[in-house]
């Protein structure tokens, strides 16, 4: 493991740089093989206590990227570094303990919690796992973590079956912290909750970022579900990243045709604002990632597509402080 010294690196907590994914697949026939890139020549950072949002509809590369960053799944290409450590560069032991500052809450506690242990036991696995204190030290340290997850401790002895789905999400957030990580990856964490128990969950992860001073990196497939947590969002569309800048900026001046479409979606509390927004109503299926459309992936979508759309892919230019790729801001006309 090397020194980074990079100052990029040591003021971000998460680098990514030029990030692919490839996954090999079956292309119809038995023996027919193709690649699918799941994940296109992506860059983003999350710097120490700050919240990134990642969005985009289903089979965008999301999960990909989020499976990567929390060292679950090995890169095809690119630059990977949390906390100044590529975690591609360490030997098994190495990233088991690396790997500790960086912790994953997935969209359905079922998948993560087993369903023959109690809560007690699921938040204390990663305890013993990483051999944490006492056996006494870890029963009251999973106390103090159901506590911070503002969930009884006399639920401990609960099953995940036994509880409904923003407690059993409060066991999964609980679990996450039991090791002090520094960043958590949340998998789309509230899209399976109703929407008063997702405002509850929403508002208990920001008191964990105040209190814990955590980043997170904050997946979802819809725009408004980050607007209360996310400092700067990041747009994603078929595997790479079609707009990234500040939250205030996507949400009140969105400039890629398809944050315009995500946000269509969105209702706007001021009802002045929500009567003159430009509504765009995206049609169709994203497009399979085994045939991405030429030039800008998204023209065969686009309500403003023009004809070089189809031919020429566009390259991401900043304007406004806003990083896009779209032929309507031309690198010139910055
Ligand atoms: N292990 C795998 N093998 C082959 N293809 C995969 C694999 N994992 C993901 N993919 C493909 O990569 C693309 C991106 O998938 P990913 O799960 O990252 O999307 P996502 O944005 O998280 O979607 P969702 O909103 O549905 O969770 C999809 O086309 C998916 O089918
Ligand atoms: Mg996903």
């Amino acid at each position: 493991m090397t020194a980074i010294e990079d100052p990029v690196q040591i003021a971000n907590l998460v680098v990514v740089e030029d990030l692919v994914k490839e996954f090999p697949v079956r292309a119809g026939g038995l023996f027919r093989r193709a690649t699918l890139t799941a994940v296109n020549h992506i860059s983003l950072t999350v710097a120490r206590g700050e919240t990134i949002g990642l969005v985009g509809e289903s089979g965008s590369g999301k999960s990909t990227v989020a499976n990567i960053v929390a060292g679950l799944l090995p890169r095809t290409s690119g630059k990977v570094v949390v906390n100044g450590v590529d975690f591609s560069t360490l030997r098994a032991r190495q990233l088991r303990e690396e790997r500790r500052h960086v912790q994953v809450v997935f969209q359905d506690p079922y998948t993560s919690l087993a369903p023959t242990s109690t809560v007690e036991s699921s938040v204390m696995e990663p305890l013993q796992a990483h051999n944490v204190g006492s056996k006494v030290e870890r029963r009251a340290r999973v106390d103090e973590l159901l506590i911070k997850a503002q969930l009884d401790p006399a639920y401990k002895s609960r099953f995940p079956s036994e509880m409904s789905g923003g407690q059993r999400q409060r066991v999964g957030i609980a679990r996450a912290l039991a090791l002090e990580p520094q960043l958590l990856v949340l998998d789309e964490p509230v899209s399976a909750l109703d929407v008063s128990t997702k405002a509850e969950i929403i508002n208990l992860l920001a008191d964990l970022k105040d209190d814990l001073g955590l980043s997170y990196l904050f997946i979802s497939h819809d725009l408004s579900t980050l607007r209360v947590l996310a400092d700067r969002v990041a747009v994603m569309y078929l595997g790479e990243i079609v707009e990234q800048g500040s939250s205030d900026a996507i949400y009140d001046a969105p400039k890629h045709p398809y944050t315009k479409a995500l946000l269509g979606s969105v209702p706007v509390p001021d009802p002045v604002v929500q009567r003159n927004r430009e509504r765009i109503v995206l049609e169709g299926d994203i497009p399979s990632p085994l045939a991405v459309p030429s030039g800008c992936s998204f023209h065969t979508r686009c309500p403003e597509a023009m004809p070089r759309c189809s031919v020429d892919k566009p390259e991401a230019t900043v304007v406004d402080g806003t990083t896009v790729a779209c032929h309507l801001f031309p690198p010139s006309a910055t």
